[in-house]
C-alpha cells in the first residue's frame, strides 16, 4: 500500500478552520513493537513507556519489584532496544514541513524514519524536535519510525573510558550500583541509590508527536514560559508587594511566524470564569523560535495564591493567543496559574533583626507574598523507578496524604527527574510548595563545552516549562554539593581543591544561575541544596554569586542543615542536632509494614534477616554492580536492630510472621519518635535566636518496597512516621523536652500562626494503670500560656528527680493543650488542641500493663471507637489489612483508661469491597512484648 492517504483532504479544512495550519499526529498509544535483535525478543510496546514495562506486560519478565529482580533483570538494561512504530496512516501527504517532537526520550536514542537516521538524543530531560520533512518524502511506503535505545550503563562506562573524559579523585563520586552516572544526563537514581533499586530503564518515557505544516505561516507551540512577578522584582531580593504584577508570556514554537504577529492574554478566575484581566501584550519580541510579550496587572486585582494553611489557593486560567496581523489565530495556549511571590531570603541579618534577638549571620527562610512562614514537610523522591506508570490518580492520592499530613512544602530532590506538569498542577491546587532542583547530586560533574551545552538546554526547557506553577518555590542546583561534595574533594585531593571548586562554580553558578534568572524573574536560585549561603550576588562577575563557604563566625547562623547520625545512642540527644535556620534533610531508616513486604517477597523470605530482605536494603549501598554482597546492607539492618533494642521492647513472638511484623513495627516506632524529636526541636527554634523556619525530613514516600527513610510506603500505606509527623506539624503543638542525662524536663508550646494565640495546657501525671499520681507528682496541673506568631514559649520546667514520682517506670505525663487563635489570612477564631505524652524512662523500661483495648466498629463502616480498660495504652496503633489504602485520622496515640476515642478511616483506594473494615486491628506497645 502506498502511503498517500485521503486523510489529508478531510483534515486540512478542519485545521485551517481553527486557524491553526498544522496537523498533529499523536504517537502515543499502543501499536509499537519493542525488540532486541541480540536477544531475539520482540513484544508489543506502547508510548510512553519503558522497556521493562513492555516486557512485563508481555510476560517476558516478572514484576521487576519482586524478590531480587532488581538484580536478576540487569540483562534488560545491558542491551539495546528498539521501539518501532506501526505504519503511520494519517500523515499529510504534501506538508511543507514535518517535525518529530519528543517530550522525553530515556536516554541515548537514534531515531530513524523509514530506515533513515534523522537524529540522536543524549539527555532524558530535554524536549527534542527533528525536521523530518525530507526523510518522510523519501519513504517508499507508509512511514514507520524506529527509536533505538542504547544501554545507558554501557554508554556511561564508555564515556568514562574515553581518555578525554574528566577523572576525579576517589571519594566525591558516590557509586551506588552502576558507576559513572555523572557522565550522563539521565535520572541519577536509575543507577541505584540508598533507598532504591537500579533498573537504569530505557524507552520513550514521555509523549511524542509528528507535527506537519500545510502552509507557510503556521506555528506549533513547544513550550510556554509564563512568568508572573512584581514590577521591578529581582530574584535574590525581596519583592515590593505594593507594585503592580508583571505577566510575561514567552512561547517557544516550530513553524513560521509572521514578523508582525501579536499576542493577547486573558486571565479568568478558575472557579467563576470571571475575567480578571484581558489585554494585548506589549513589548512583543520574536527571537529565533520564541515570541515574548508582557503586560501589567493592577497590584490588587488578582486574589493571591497561598500555601496550605496560610490562606486560599486561588488560581487563574491564562489563555495566551498569538495572532497574525489580520487577527487570524496562529496559536493558543492555556495555563492554569496563580499570583504569589515566593522568595528565599538569604540576606544578612539586619540590625533590626538583631534587636529582636535573632542571632547574627544570614537569613535562610522562605517568604510568600512578603510574609515569613514556617515550612513543614519532607523530601520527595521519584515515586517509581518507571515514570510512565506514575499516574495522576496515584499522585493525587499521595498529595492528599501530604495535605492530610499538614505539609506545606516538599523538596523535590535533585537526582530524580523534573516533575511532570500534572504533579505541579496537583500541588498548585493542594497548596503544597515544591522546592525544585536540577538533576545533579552527590558527585562532581563534567564541565566540558558539550556537557554544559546539554545541561543548558535541559535547564532552559524545564525552568520555562514549570515556571507558571504557583507551587514552584525555588530552584536549587543539586543535592549536597557544597555541604558534602566539596569537603569530600578537599579530603581526597587537597592540592586540587580550588580547581574543583572552580569546576563546581562553573556549572552550578556561572552556567545555571543566569539561565534561571533569564527565564524567571519570580524564583530564587541557589547552587546546592545545603551550604552556607552566599556573601553577595554580582551578576556581571564571572561567578555571579559569591558563596560564603567557610567565611563564617562561630555562634552565627547562616543557612540550612542536612543531618544524619546512625549512632542511635544519641538519637534523642537534642544537643546532637545541628542548629541552623532551616532543616532540609534529616532522618533514619525503618522497615515497611508486613502488608507491604508481602507484595514483593515470598512467604518463606518474610523474616528480618532473610537474604531477600537484606539485599533489598540498599543502606548502605553495595557501591558497585555486585548483587550478592551482604556486608553493607547488613550494617543498615544492624542500625535498625540496635536502635530498637536500645529503646523499645524487643518482640518475642512464637509465630515467625508475627515476630517479623512486630519487628518491622518496632523499627517504625523508633524512626517516628526520632523524627518527632528533631521536628519539635526545629520548630521550637522559630522562637530562639536561630530563628529556625523550616523542617523537611527525609523522605516523604517510597520508590519500592524496602527498608528506607520513607513515611509513606510504595502503595500509599502510612508508616508510623507519617502519622507522627502530621501530629507535630499541626499549627500549635505542646512538646516535652527531656534531657535523659540530667533529668531536666521542660514543656514548650510552639505556634506557626502569625498572630498570638492563648490557651491552657493540662499536665497530668498518671501511673500505668491510669490512676493519678499523688499531688500530681508536685506539678501544677494547669498552665495558662500565650504564644506569639511564629514563636515558642516555655510553659513548664523541672528536674524530674526532684518530682515526687514513686517509680519512674510507672509514670506518664499527659499533656493536653487547648488554644484559641487565628489561622493566617482568616477572620474566624479557631480552637486548636494537641495531646502529647512524656515518660522519664525509655519505652523498654516502662512497667507496661495490659491496657485491654476494646475496639468497637461504627455502623458507618469507617469509624472505630477505642477504649483502654486495663491501663494506659502507649503507641496505640490501628492497623488495616492489604487490599485497601487510606489512613486513620489519628493513630499511634496514648489512650488513658476512662476515655473513649473514635477514629475515622479515609479510604483512598479499596479493592476489598468494603471488607477491609473487618480486618482492622489494634495493638499497643504492650502487644510488642507478648506472644
Ligand atoms: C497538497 O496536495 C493537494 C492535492 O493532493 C493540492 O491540492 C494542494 O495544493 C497541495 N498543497 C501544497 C501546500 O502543496
Ligand atoms: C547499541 O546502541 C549504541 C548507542 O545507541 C550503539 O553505539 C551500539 O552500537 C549499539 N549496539 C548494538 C549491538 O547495536
Ligand atoms: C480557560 O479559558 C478558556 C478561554 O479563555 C476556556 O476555553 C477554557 O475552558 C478555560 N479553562 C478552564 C479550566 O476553565
Ligand atoms: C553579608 O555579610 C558578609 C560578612 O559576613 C559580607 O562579606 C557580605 O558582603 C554581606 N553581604 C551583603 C550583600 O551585604
Ligand atoms: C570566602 O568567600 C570567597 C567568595 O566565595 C571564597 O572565594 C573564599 O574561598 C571563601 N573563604 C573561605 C575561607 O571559605
Ligand atoms: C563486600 O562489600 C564490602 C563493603 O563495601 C567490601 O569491603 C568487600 O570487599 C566486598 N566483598 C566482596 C567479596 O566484594
Amino acid at each position: 500500500m502506498h502511503w498517500s492517504s485521503n486523510f489529508w483532504l478531510a483534515l486540512l479544512p478542519a485545521t485551517i478552520g481553527l486557524g491553526r495550519a498544522h496537523h498533529v499526529v499523536d504517537l502515543a498509544g499502543d501499536g509499537w513493537t519493542v525488540s532486541s535483535e541480540a536477544l531475539n525478543i520482540s513484544v508489543p510496546g506502547k508510548l510512553p513507556s519503558h522497556v521493562h514495562l513492555d516486557l512485563l506486560a508481555a510476560k517476558v519478565i516478572g514484576d521487576p519489584y519482586y524478590g531480587l529482580n532488581d538484580f536478576n533483570q540487569r540483562w534488560v538494561c545491558n542491551d539495546n532496544w528498539t521501539y518501532t512504530s506501526h505504519p503511520l496512516q494519517n500523515l499529510l501527504k504534501n506538508a511543507t514541513s514535518s517535525w518529530l517532537v519528543f517530550n522525553g526520550l530515556d536516554t541515548f536514542t537514534t531515531i530513524e524514519v523509514c530506515g533513515q537516521v534523522v537524529g540522536t538524543t543524549d539527555n532524558q530531560f530535554r524536549q527534542y524536535t527533528f525536521d523530518v520533512s525530507q526523510a518522510l518524502r523519501d519513504c517508499k511506503d507508509l512511514p514507520t519510525l524506529a527509536l533505538n535505545f542504547g544501554s545507558a550503563p554501557k554508554i556511561a562506562d564508555a564515556i568514562a573510558n574515553n581518555p578525554e573524559s574528566e577523572v576525579w579523585p576517589n571519594g566525591p563520586q558516590l557509586v551506588y550500583e552502576f558507576p559513572n552516572r555523572w557522565f550522563i544526563r539521565k535520572e541519577q537514581s536509575d543507577f541505584g541509590w540508598d533507598w532504591g533499586p537500579a533498573f537504569a530503564p530505557a524507552g520513550p518515557w514521555k509523549d511524542a508527536s509528528m507535527v506537519q505544516f500545510a502552509q507557510n505561516d503556521g506555528i506549533f507551540v513547544l513550550n510556554t514560559d509564563l512568568d508572573i512577578y512584581r514590577q521591578g522584582q529581582i530574584n535574590y531580593l525581596p519583592p515590593d508587594q505594593s507594585q503592580p504584577w508583571v505577566v510575561n508570556a514567552s512561547i517557544d514554537f516550530i513553524g513560521d511566524l509572521p514578523k508582525d504577529a501579536s499576542m493577547h492574554i486573558e486571565l479568568t478566575e478558575l472557579h467563576t470564569g470571571k475575567v480578571m484581566h484581558s489585554a494585548s501584550l506589549n513589548n512583543i519580541s520574536i527571537s529565533g523560535r520564541t515570541i515574548t510579550g508582557s503586560c501589567t496587572v493592577n497590584p490588587d486585582a488578582p486574589k493571591l495564591w497561598w500555601p496550605l494553611g496560610l490562606g486560599q489557593q486561588d488560581l487563574y486560567n491564562a489563555t495566551i493567543t498569538v495572532q497574525a496581523k489580520d487577527q487570524r489565530e496562529l496559536a493558543q495556549v492555556e495555563k492554569r496559574t496563580g499570583f504569589r511571590t515566593i522568595f528565599l531570603n538569604q540576606l544578612n541579618i539586619t540590625d533590626e533583626q538583631l534587636a529582636q534577638g535573632i542571632a547574627p549571620g544570614a537569613n535562610w527562610h522562605f517568604e510568600v507574598n512578603g510574609r515569613e512562614f514556617y515550612a513543614k514537610g519532607s523530601n520527595f523522591i521519584p515515586p517509581d523507578a518507571f515514570w510512565p506508570r506514575v499516574t495522576e490518580e496515584r499522585m493525587q492520592q499521595l498529595f492528599n496524604a501530604v495535605v492530610a499530613g499538614n505539609q506545606n512544602m516538599l523538596r523535590v530532590w535533585a537526582s530524580g527527574a523534573y516533575l511532570p506538569d500534572f504533579i505541579y498542577d496537583i500541588a498548585d491546587q493542594a497548596g503544597v510548595l515544591l522546592w525544585s532542583e536540577f538533576e545533579f547530586g552527590d558527585a562532581l560533574y563534567p564541565t566540558d563545552k558539550a556537557f554544559l551545552e546539554n545541561v543548558a538546554a535541559e535547564v532552559k526547557y524545564n525552568v520555562r516549562r514549570v515556571n507558571h506553577h504557583p507551587s514552584l518555590a525555588l530552584w536549587a542546583g543539586g543535592n549536597e554539593l557544597e555541604s558534602l561534595e566539596l569537603p569530600l574533594v578537599r579530603a581526597a585531593s587537597p592540592q586540587n581543591y580550588s580547581y574543583y571548586v572552580g569546576q563546581y562554580e562553573k556549572l552550578f553558578i556561572s552556567t545555571i544561575l543566569p539561565l534561571v534568572y533569564e527565564n524567571s524573574r519570580s524564583i530564587s536560585y541557589m547552587p546546592s541544596s545545603t551550604g552556607n549561603g552566599y556573601l553577595y550576588v554580582n551578576l556581571s562577575a564571572p561567578v555571579p554569586m559569591a558563596e560564603r563557604y567557610d567565611n563564617v563566625t562561630s555562634g552565627h547562623y547562616y543557612s540550612d542543615t542536612d543531618h544524619y547520625n546512625y549512632d542511635s545512642s544519641v538519637a534523642f540527644d537534642f544537643g546532637s542536632y545541628p542548629v541552623g535556620r532551616f532543616a532540609n534533610e534529616f532522618g533514619y531508616h525503618s522497615m515497611p509494614s508486613l502488608q507491604t513486604w508481602q507484595q514483593a517477597v515470598s512467604p518463606e523470605d518474610l523474616h528480618f534477616n532473610s537474604s531477600t530482605i537484606v539485599l533489598r536494603n540498599h543502606h548502605y549501598p553495595p557501591g558497585g554492580p555486585q548483587t550478592d554482597n551482604f556486608t553493607n546492607p547488613l550494617k543498615g539492618m544492624g542500625e535498625m536492630t540496635i536502635a530498637v533494642e536500645r529503646y523499645y521492647p524487643v518482640p518475642h513472638k512464637n509465630d515467625s510472621l508475627e515476630q517479623f511484623s512486630a519487628w518491622c513495627h518496632a523499627t517504625q516506632l523508633f524512626q517516628a519518635d526520632m523524627y518527632k524529636s528533631e521536628i519539635i526541636f526545629n520548630r521550637r527554634g522559630s522562637g530562639l535566636p536561630e530563628r529556625q523556619l523550616g523542617s523537611l525530613y527525609w523522605q516523604l514516600e517510597d520508590i519500592w518496597q524496602a527498608p528506607t527513610w520513607a513515611g509513606i510506603e510504595y502503595d500509599g500505606r502510612w508508616k508510623v512516621l507519617h502519622y507522627v509527623a502530621r501530629d507535630v506539624y499541626q499549627p500549635i503543638i505542646v512538646s516535652p523536652f527531656w534531657n535523659y542525662t540530667t533529668g531536666d524536663l521542660s514543656v514548650w508550646v510552639t505556634s506557626d500562626l502569625w498572630e498570638e494565640a492563648k490557651g491552657t495546657v493540662n499536665l497530668t501525671w498518671v501511673d500505668m494503670t491510669g490512676n493519678p499520681i499523688a499531688e500530681n507528682a508536685g506539678t501544677t496541673q494547669i498552665q495558662q500560656f500565650s504564644v506569639g506568631g511564629l514563636n515558642t514559649t516555655k510553659i513548664y520546667e523541672t528536674n524530674t528527680p526532684k518530682l515526687s514520682i514513686p517509680d519512674n517506670r510507672n509514670a506518664v505525663l499527659i499533656l493536653s493543650m487547648t488554644a484559641d487563635g487565628y489561622m493566617p489570612n482568616s477572620q474566624n477564631k479557631t480552637t486548636f488542641t494537641h495531646r502529647e505524652k512524656a515518660t522519664v524512662v525509655w519505652p523498654n523500661e516502662i512497667s507496661l500493663v495490659d491496657p485491654k483495648i476494646e475496639l468497637a466498629r461504627g455502623s458507618d463502616g469507617l469509624t472505630f471507637t477505642l477504649e483502654a480498660k486495663g491501663g494506659v495504652a502507649l503507641y496505640t496503633w490501628l492497623d488495616y489489612p492489604a487490599g485497601v489504602v487510606g489512613y486513620f485520622d489519628d493513630n499511634v496515640f496514648t489512650l488513658v483508661p476512662g476515655e473513649k476515642k473514635t477514629v475515622r478511616f479515609t479510604v483512598q483506594k479499596d479493592d476489598t469491597n468494603g471488607k477491609w473494615a473487618d480486618g482492622v486491628t489494634v495493638r499497643s506497645l504492650w502487644d510488642q512484648t507478648t506472644d
